[in-house]
């Protein structure tokens, strides 16, 4: 089945308020529709930078401003789209076979990622091209 921007979608955590600090957590396979199989985290990441120019071919992530802010541009071949992240209480699910880029970084940001998959470098579609040619379901090898 083809992935498109719209399976792409922000989703609220829980929020526990308290005068001592707010806390927030995940579970898999409840507030996010995947099993985690690995976390990362972008960190001083220097101004006007952009990471993550790539897609995935089976992964799937949710991404989280943990601190600060920055922009998630997800584009399924067809649809661009770009989420601003800048709060711990939500996050952005990434679905498998979205080309995604991350840029406007705000000082001291910092993004936390839950992925479904562990680090495969043979998972990423590192070439817009070849990209646009697997969305659109051409048999090629990427
Ligand atoms: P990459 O996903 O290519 O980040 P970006 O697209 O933002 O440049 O990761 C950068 C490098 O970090 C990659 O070459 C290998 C390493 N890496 C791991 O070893 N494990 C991981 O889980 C991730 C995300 C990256």
């Amino acid at each position: 089945m083809k992935v498109s921007i719209d399976d792409a979608r922000i989703i609220n955590l829980p929020i526990f308020p308290d005068k001592r600090g707010n806390l927030s957590f995940i579970e898999e396979n409840k507030h996010i529709p995947f099993q985690i199989k690995r976390t990362y985290w972008i960190y001083d990441v220097p101004g006007g930078v952009a990471r993550g120019g790539h897609a995935y071919k089976e992964n799937m992530e949710f991404i989280v401003a943990l601190s600060g802010s920055f922009d998630v541009v997800l584009d399924d071949g067809v649809v661009k789209k770009t989420f601003s992240l800048n709060r711990s209480y939500y996050g952005l699910f990434v679905p498998k076979g979205m080309w995604r880029q991350m840029e406007n970084f705000s000082t001291n940001s910092l993004a936390l990622v839950l992925a479904s998959t562990k680090y495969d470098v043979e998972d990423y579609i590192y070439n817009y091209n070849s990209f646009i040619d697997y969305a659109n379901g051409k048999n090629i090898s990427v």
